[in-house]
């Protein structure tokens, strides 16, 4: 009986251990992304005077991110915000919203002009 539960018991936690580690690694970066949301909008598109921040590139995310962190880049509010990231919390939102599309540009299907001009 003791030997049976032992078994399903550690059954049970391998497998519930490798589920969790994996939505870990998604629901950490979804979480600390959300957080963003506040100021640079859902899904990083800001409709406010925050600049969007969706479909950047991780590199310009991640160094934007240090560089505010350590006042080499002034800013009014993203200096407090940046301090309270890991390297791997940066890199991990940097991937987040690297990955997200950026707003759709507006100008293209106006812009005649340009690409084919022969
Ligand atoms: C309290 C509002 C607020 C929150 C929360 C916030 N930001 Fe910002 N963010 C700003 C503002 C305002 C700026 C413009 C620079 C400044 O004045 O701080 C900015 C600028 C940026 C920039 C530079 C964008 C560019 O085009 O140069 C990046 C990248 C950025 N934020 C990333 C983030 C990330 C990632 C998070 C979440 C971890 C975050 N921000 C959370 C307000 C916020």
């Amino acid at each position: 009986m003791k030997r049976t539960n032992l078994i399903l018991i550690s059954a049970l936690f391998a497998s519930g251990f490798l589920a969790n580690a994996h939505a870990g690694v998604i629901d950490r970066a979804t979480m600390l992304s959300n957080t963003c949301a506040g100021c640079h909008g859902t899904n990083g598109i800001s409709n406010g005077e925050t600049p969007s921040i969706a479909g950047l590139s991780k590199e310009f995310i991640s160094i934007s991110m240090r560089d505010f962190a350590s006042g080499k880049r002034h800013s009014t509010v993203m200096q407090r915000i940046a301090k309270g990231y890991s390297d791997a919390d940066i890199k991990a939102i940097s991937e987040y919203f690297s990955k997200l599309p950026s707003k759709a540009p507006e100008t293209n299907a106006s812009d005649k002009h340009h690409g084919h001009s022969h």
